[in-house]
């Protein structure tokens, strides 16, 4: 893994916008994987910003989100779809038939999972996966425990990760108890993965992803495996790395 060291949560966002918008505009038809949560939202307002100045379009590329909450409809204001829309697609000029994020009301959720799956196929693979951390080491929704030869499936949420997202909904017993969730695989299949990763909330976390075993107890783990992975990481989720 190659780590960038940045100090804060704006210097991880503008190094992750210089990343994103040179690999947009040097790949022919960029196929992305999305994240959500508080960590990319610095990134997507940069990358619209760096679009209002026609510095990158999103004409020719695809994305797939990582993961969608069970049981939100996608105008739900908690819904991945609604943040996605609001944070980033309303705002460039991407076609809305290249935007991919599981259906969380799908009537047959497993099909769903298999259709996320083969259109990721179908658009050659992603190119570049974005990732944010959870507390627990989850990545996408993949919980810790989750086989890393998982493909895109359904979870329930840990405990940890319902409370971490509760901060978004009225009450805890509003925020869903599963999602959607590309697998591990899936996410190790990308050819290249940005991982950020800020704050003190973090530093638990990006000492055992650092330091730790690779073990599907702690599910980031397994990108030391994986030959292109950047991590950016700044100086409060690194602090306990330092002792
Ligand atoms: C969420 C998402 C993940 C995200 C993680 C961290 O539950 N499913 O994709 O990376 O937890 O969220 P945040 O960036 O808000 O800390």
């Amino acid at each position: 893994m190659n780590v960038i060291k940045v100090k804060d949560y704006d210097e991880m966002s503008e190094k992750a916008t210089e990343f994103m918008v040179d690999r947009i505009n040097s790949l022919k038809n960029p196929v992305l994987g999305l994240a959500t949560g508080s960590t990319p939202e610095g990134l997507y307002q940069r990358i619209i910003e760096k679009h209002q100045q026609d510095e990158v379009s999103f004409k020719n590329v695809t994305t797939f989100n990582l993961d969608e909450y069970v049981g939100l409809e996608q105008n739900d204001p908690n819904s991945y779809y609604n943040f996605m829309n609001e944070k980033l697609f309303s705002q460039v000029d991407i076609a809305a038939d290249r935007v991919h994020i599981p259906n969380g009301v799908a009537a047959d959720l497993e099909k769903e999972c298999m259709e996320h799956e083969r259109a990721i196929e179908q658009a050659g693979g992603i190119d570049v996966q974005v990732l944010g951390i959870g507390g627990n080491g989850h990545i996408g929704f993949n919980e810790p425990g989750t086989s890393f030869d998982s493909k895109t499936h359904i979870v329930d949420l840990d405990e940890s990760t319902i409370q971490a997202n509760a901060r978004f909904f009225h009450s805890i017993e509003e925020v869903p108890t599963q999602a959607i969730s590309m697998g591990i695989e899936t996410i190790m299949n990308s050819k290249e993965i940005l991982l950020l990763v800020s704050g003190e909330t973090k530093a638990d976390a990006t000492a055992k992803l650092l330091h730790g075993d690779i073990s599907e107890d702690f599910p980031a783990s397994i990108l030391k495996k994986h030959e292109n992975v950047t991590v950016i990481v700044d100086e409060a989720a690194l602090e306990w790395c330092r002792g």
